[in-house]
């Protein structure tokens, strides 16, 4: 299955500042996330504060990629090109940031949320937040002597059980001084199955699940992805490592995601979105 990595507490510590500027990038962009603004213009926000921050946008030239993130709206999956299109009420998009730092000799931290833009219908906020979700029961799975086959499971069986369906194209994948490496870690499959996770393995889990069905495909300019049934996808993604305890997640978050994890009908569960459930608490108190 290829060698996958274990990263030593040195690497580790260099992967925590790559993964931590691509989490505040998420939450930085969120709050631009609204009716009228253009893919073009995340992008060049994403792109200014990355170099600011002294990294790089790891998807930029990446396989001839043209961007500095990915834009994926409504019924695209994901690998959207930003550009022209501008943001309506209703829609949902995802957002995925992925920062390498320093500029050389560096690590990458990968990470995507869908955000509402606006007020999104009830389908689609239904579709957001289990997909939410799904991410939480993934890395749910994740701890030492588990199998990387587990995290798909309950993903899938959480998903299917709610009628959705669990795109297969696309996996969550092992990252670190490479954008992508071994494992490959799909988001369905079977309990027991795939490679044993052990501590300092790093990977993505980054589920994208669909209304209708789960197949794919792809746009003439070779990136773009879409539900072949053209029915709604969303996506949530994180980089994790697996610990001697279970799991850190090192994209965690130091604020809210606003219009995503701020909005009233959020689904947060214990694991990455404590900050948006402390910020509950205190208001509600
Ligand atoms: N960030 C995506 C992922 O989660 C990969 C994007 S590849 C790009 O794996 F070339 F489209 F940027
Ligand atoms: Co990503
Ligand atoms: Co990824």
């Amino acid at each position: 299955m290829g060698s996958i990595e274990l990263m030593s507490p040195g690497m580790l510590k260099k992967m925590r500042t790559a993964c931590q500027l691509a989490a505040d990038t998420l939450v930085m962009i969120g709050e631009h996330v609204k009716p009228g603004v253009t893919t073009e213009e995340l992008n060049r926000i994403v792109h200014e504060y990355t170099i600011a921050n002294n990294a790089i946008p790891s998807p930029l030239n990446y396989r001839g990629f043209p961007k500095s993130i990915c834009t994926s709206i409504n019924e695209v999956v994901c690998h959207g090109i930003p550009g022209p299109q501008v943001l309506k009420d209703g829609d949902i998009i995802n957002v995925d940031i992925t920062s390498y730092t320093p500029t050389r000799r560096g690590f990458h931290g990968d990470n995507s949320a869908t955000f509402y833009v606006g007020t999104p219908s009830e389908e689609a906020r239904n579709l957001v937040e289990i997909t939410r979700r799904c991410l939480e029961i993934g890395i749910e799975q994740v701890r030492p002597n588990g199998r990387v086959g587990d995290i798909g499971a309950a993903i899938q069986e959480y998903a299917e059980a709610k009628g959705y369906s669990v795109v297969r194209d696309f996996v969550g994948h092992g990252i670190g001084r490479s954008f992508h490496m071994p494992p490959n870690v799909p988001h369905f499959g079977s309990r027991g199955t795939l490679a044993r996770m052990r501590p300092g393995m790093v990977f993505t889990i980054e589920p994208m699940i669909n209304i209708g069905d789960w197949r794919c495909e792809v746009q003439d300019d070779d990136w773009t992805v879409l539900t072949a049934d053209r029915s709604l996808s969303a996506q949530f993604e994180h980089t994790v490592v697996v610990t001697r305890e279970g799991c850190e997640v090192l994209t965690d978050r130091k604020g809210v995601l606003k219009n995503s994890e701020d909005v009233p009908w959020a689904d947060l569960g214990p694991l990455s979105c404590r900050f948006a459930a402390e910020q509950r608490a205190n208001q509600a108190s």
